[in-house]
């Protein structure tokens, strides 16, 4: 029979809140015959405040043990900034070499967006995830004088960059509109960006049947908000990626909405799925926060495992949801986990 063995790290601030509405719906959705297993982590700032640890190598072992990771949010204004990301989050896509960072956008009915009423705009930014200026390769001379320097060195391997880049073009042939648009910087980035632009131009002779465009990341910005039914699947570096799908989950109906997978497709290592959104401190623990991006993760989820059917019926669940919202009555975290719940389980 089959089974998914589950860790899940609810993290800080509405992570709790949040993973347990994703966790409800997963059980409801999934098929008797399905055995689901689940094991907290307890990984975070209050970890981190009581004993000092982010990721104890220990932690880090057992959870390779699983099929995949589930996770709320990580981060505390009572941490210093930099600790948690690096010694936690990043820690654990780079360790799980998750250098598929998956981030959908998809302009969801009734949703309060500048957009609103556009036409339809359904698109996936596949964010590079182990590479960029994210490596932590950087240093600073003269520390704290008024001749410090400080430099953030982007580091961009043919492996890393062709992997990503290759995954991209697959996604983009398996889509009805076929077409992949890479965001660089090539015109300044110019050793990172002929990387990725000869390697996107290398990769796409395998690829005819994919459209292809190239955008500096500037102007990528202008058409996220002007033209957004231009884009299909974007491929695009780490660090563009980040800001680039915040301002996706603006225009497209909030980060409140804006879920993400970190993969590994290769499957040597499981898999990590979150709401794009942080731990939002200011209302935590007081029932506000929408679980929907960590809903439409666990539908994420539930692709990367092959559970294809469930996945959609999930998508579907949100749709039609938030096609009902009255946007007079707030529901609380939990009335909308419930109500999530009761549509895909029917
Ligand atoms: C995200 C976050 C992280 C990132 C931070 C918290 C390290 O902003 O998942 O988008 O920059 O990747
Ligand atoms: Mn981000």
């Amino acid at each position: 029979s089959r089974s998914i063995d589950l860790a899940v790290i609810p993290g800080d601030g509405i992570g709790q809140e949040v993973v347990t509405q994703g966790l409800k719906v997963l059980n409801a959705v999934l098929p008797q015959d399905v055995k689901l297993e689940t094991k907290e982590y307890d990984l975070g700032a209050q970890r981190w405040h009581r004993t000092g640890e982010t990721l104890p190598d220990a932690e880090l072992e057992a959870l390779k043990g699983h099929d995949a990771i589930l996770l709320g949010a990580i981060g505390d204004p009572s941490v210093p900034s930099g600790v948690l990301e690096r010694g936690l989050l990043l820690k654990l896509r780079f360790a799980f070499d998750h250098f598929i960072n998956l981030r959908p956008s998809k302009l969801f009915p009734n949703t309060a967006t500048p957009l609103a009423g556009r036409p339809e705009i359904d698109f996936v930014v596949v964010r590079e995830g182990t590479e960029g200026p994210y490596t932590g390769n950087g240093g600073s001379l003269r520390t704290g004088t008024e001749h410090e320097i400080a430099t953030e060195v982007s580091v961009n391997t043919a492996h890393g960059v062709e992997r990503v880049v290759r995954d991209a073009f697959a996604r983009a042939a398996a889509r009805p509109r076929k077409k992949l648009t890479l965001v660089h910087k090539n015109n300044v980035l110019v050793y990172a960006g002929h990387l990725w632009k000869n390697t996107f131009d290398k990769v796409a002779a395998e690829f005819p049947e994919v459209t292809t465009d190239y955008l500096h990341v500037d102007a990528a910005t202008i058409f996220f908000v002007t033209q957004p039914e231009r884009f299909d699947v974007i491929v695009t570096d780490n660090l563009f990626g980040d800001i680039l799908t915040d301002l996706a989950a603006a225009v497209t109906g909030g980060i409140g909405l804006a879920a993400s997978g970190n993969i590994n497709p290769t499957g040597a290592f499981p898999s990590m799925f979150e709401p794009v959104h942080g731990t939002a401190p200011d209302i935590a623990g007081q029932g506000k926060a929408d679980p929907t991006a960590t809903i439409l993760s666990v539908a994420l989820l539930l692709r990367h495992l092959g559970y294809e059917a469930e996945a959609v019926r999930i998508e579907e669940a949100v749709s039609a949801d938030l096609a009902e919202r009255d946007g007079k009555h707030a529901r609380t975290t939990d009335e909308i986990g419930d109500a999530l719940a009761v549509r895909v389980a029917s």
